[in-house]
């Protein structure tokens, strides 16, 4: 019997995917990540001490439990030793990590044309996180890429990376006119990476196939969130990968998709870092308050992040493409202190409504949320523990998201701490 869960973002990113992961974690044999890399920033708190996962699984504060970054990872080593450098100094096992070898490579050239891309882009820039995401994943499509196996090669490898530093150096130095990458530096150093990495290198596929077969509980964690996702986001204001459902068949290699309960991880309203369209932010004084509330500062770059209402249309699109089973509802008690909460059910486009989100940038800019408007609880809640310890107009709240996003709000999240977490049906 396969047991698999996956927990996916269902905005743009930041929704509360870590610690709900890490929650469900304790349940689970396995959890995988399968897309994105660095640019990921996910925030676990444990008794008060909060750890920042970047591009390991945040299943890796749970013993026991396996960790596995799959071959659909924009594998950084940098990051990858500097997180286990603060995991170990923690006291946190880092002995179950294992790494794709079939995973592509972020380089320092990587990193450094993510910067200069951005900075040609000029006023359209995109926002990224600068961590060579985009530029890696470009040298896979186009089959140009290093990956860990090519990192296990010894002397082929030396041959391969010098090869491809000289070809970046001609770009960075005849393009944008930037001194070259020091090639040797990068050597030297991706060399003591590939010693240190070969003990964490396995076929990744293969472990979690197995692992699966036999029965055991596998969580597939997604960085990112779907308005992200190169084809069904707001492109080209996304990110280079897919943190939908389906990028675990092809990040992890599980076959058809995921059979088992789909954990779509959303705001009880709504945040974007970085730059593209956002149908109900608010640049008031009400944003404002979001943000302070929520501390809605990015975990990876500490950018203030741009705050507004739920998106019902957003989560809708989101739970369709993603096929979620249903839903994380986080944040709640970011929400306290309003007098009323408006929920977006629709946009009005020209005396239109829009239930469906549209494709086109000029169309988005001509949307306007149309609003359900909700009393607020006016009380903490952040030492709610049960469905029943909720007031009765956050319940309605979760009813009407649930409504809305036509998905069952499954667990409703009260602080970040692991026990202001309200589950309202076991999930493993
Ligand atoms: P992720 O990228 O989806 O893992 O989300 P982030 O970790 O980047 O951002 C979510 C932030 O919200 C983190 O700082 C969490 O500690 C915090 N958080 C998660 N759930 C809750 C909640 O229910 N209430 C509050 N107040 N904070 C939460
Ligand atoms: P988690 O996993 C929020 C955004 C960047 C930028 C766009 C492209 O913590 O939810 P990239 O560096 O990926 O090329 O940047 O995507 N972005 C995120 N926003 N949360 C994330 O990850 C993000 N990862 C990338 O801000 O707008
Ligand atoms: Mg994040």
């Amino acid at each position: 019997m396969k047991k698999a869960i996956a927990v996916v973002g269902s905005q743009w990113g930041d929704e509360g995917k870590g610690k709900i992961i890490d929650y469900l974690a304790g349940g689970a044999d396995m959890v995988v990540r399968a897309q994105g890399g660095s640019n990921a920033g996910h925030t676990v708190v444990i008794e008060g001490k909060k750890y920042a996962l970047h591009l390991i699984p945040s299943g890796v504060l749970n013993t026991g439990t396996v960790n596995i970054i799959g071959n659909g990872v924009a594998f950084d080593p940098e990051g990858f030793f500097d997180e286990i450098g603060t995991l170990d100094a923690g006291g946190v096992d880092t002995n179950r990590i294992y790494v794709s070898d079939r995973a592509h490579v972020v380089f320092p050239y990587h990193k450094r044309l993510d910067a200069l891309a951005e900075r040609a882009r000029g006023a359209d820039n995109l926002g990224t996180t600068l961590k060579g995401i985009g530029p890696c994943y470009m040298d896979k499509v186009e089959r140009s890429g290093l990956r860990v196996c090519d990192m296990m090669e010894g002397e082929a490898f030396i041959k391969k990376l010098a090869r491809r530093v000289d070809e970046k150096n001609e770009v960075i130095v005849k393009l944008y006119g930037e001194e070259p990458i020091e090639k040797e530096n990068v050597i030297e150093v991706y060399a003591g990476f590939a010693k240190r990495l070969a003990p964490h290198v396995r076929d990744t596929g293969v472990m979690v196939y197995d692992a699966l077969s036999s029965g055991k509980t596998v969580l597939f964690e997604g960085a990112q969130g779907a308005m992200l996702d190169l084809d069904f986001g707001t492109y080209p204001f996304v990110t280079s990968s897919h943190p939908i459902t389906g990028g675990f068949s092809v990040g992890a290699g599980t076959g058809a998709g995921i059979n088992g309960e789909i954990i779509g991880i959303a705001k009880a309203y709504t945040t974007r870092v970085g730059a593209g369209p956002m149908v109900t932010e608010l640049t008031d004084e009400t944003g404002d308050r979001i943000r302070e509330r929520g501390r809605e500062y990015g975990t990876t770059t500490g950018r203030p992040r741009r705050c507004g209402w739920f998106d019902g249309v957003v989560v809708r699109h989101s739970s369709r493409v993603n096929g979620t089973t249903g839903l994380a509802l986080m944040l709640l008690d970011v929400l306290d202190d309003f007098d009323e909460i408006n929920l977006c059910y629709a946009y009005g486009r020209a005396g239109e409504t829009i239930e469906h989100f549209p494709a086109g940038l000029s169309a988005l800019e001509e949307c306007k949320p149309l609003y359900r408007t909700m009393k607020g609880w006016k009380t903490d809640l952040t030492g709610c523990r049960t469905w029943e310890d909720l007031p009765t107009e956050a319940r309605a709240y979760v009813a009407a998201v649930e409504e809305i996003a036509g998905v069952p709000v499954k667990i409703v999240s009260v602080g970040p701490g692991r026990e202001q977490t309200i589950v309202r049906k076991e999930l493993l």
